[in-house]
């Protein structure tokens, strides 16, 4: 992004239960001008996002690890004219780092939950990010009104119901990209006889660390719309 807005709402003086993790080396070329905002995005997960219930206390001191860049890394399988529908997006995880990363994508942040939706509306403000819509739903109830060429998801449902869920707001072509934790073998072998059933592709795995950046890198899980 290259026209950051001023910020006049000071996050500084709010209380935070430890400090921001540092980020770790690397970081800000890997955001480049997206960094100061991405800045201003830990600052609004450590407190809001804390005091407003979207985030554990116990996840400041793990915040760029494990949050803001675990997620930021998908956007490596985001191209520019891609529109991506992130489910269950919560505190805009992995949503709000693709959108820093990519801004000419279009991003929807799907979510259910009236708080989380109040609380994405007004970071998502503050960013000043363009490229960010809002949408308050059930993914499923999407059916006829949105189509995704990309759905991304980080902690919200196994492969199968994540399939289920949205295999009919995926463009043909489009992708499913999951961020999983080490049982993704076993979800994709029970997720088997689905893709055969609506001919989707075999899942890849990508394992993704930034270039380095991240020690546990990102699991992404791709699979394609035929
Ligand atoms: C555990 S949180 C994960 C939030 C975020 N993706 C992250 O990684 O931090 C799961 C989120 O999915 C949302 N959710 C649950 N059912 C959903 C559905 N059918 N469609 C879209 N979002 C849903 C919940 O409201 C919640 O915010």
């Amino acid at each position: 992004m290259t026209d950051q807005p001023e910020h006049d709402t000071d996050l500084s003086n709010e209380s935070t239960a430890a400090e921001i993790e540092t980020p770790p080396a690397g970081t800000e070329e890997y955001f480049g001008a997206a960094y100061p905002a991405a800045q201003r995005y830990a600052e609004h997960l450590a407190t809001t996002g804390i005091e407003w219930g979207l985030i554990g206390p116990r996840e400041v001191d793990r915040l760029w690890s494990r949050h803001i860049l675990n997620c930021a890394v998908v956007a490596e399988y985001i191209n520019e004219n891609d529109v991506v529908g992130d489910v269950g997006s919560g505190a805009g995880l992995p949503g709000i780092p693709i959108a820093l990363m990519r801004p000419e994508a279009k991003i929807v942040l799907i979510e259910p939950m009236e708080r989380r939706v109040e609380w994405l509306n007004m970071v998502v403000d503050d960013l000043g990010l363009k490229n960010v819509r809002i949408v308050r739903a059930r993914v499923e109830e999407l059916v006829d009104e949105e189509m995704f060429t990309v759905i991304t998801a980080r902690a919200v449902k196994a492969m199968t119901t994540l399939i289920e869920w949205t295999r009919e707001v995926i463009s043909p072509g489009g992708r499913i990209l999951a961020l999983k934790g080490a049982s993704v073998e076993g979800e994709l072998v029970k997720a088997k006889k689905l893709i055969k059933r609506y001919r989707l592709s075999q899942p890849q795995i990508h394992v993704v660390d930034g270039g380095g950046i991240l020690e546990v890198p990102s699991r992404v899980v791709e699979i394609v719309k035929k």
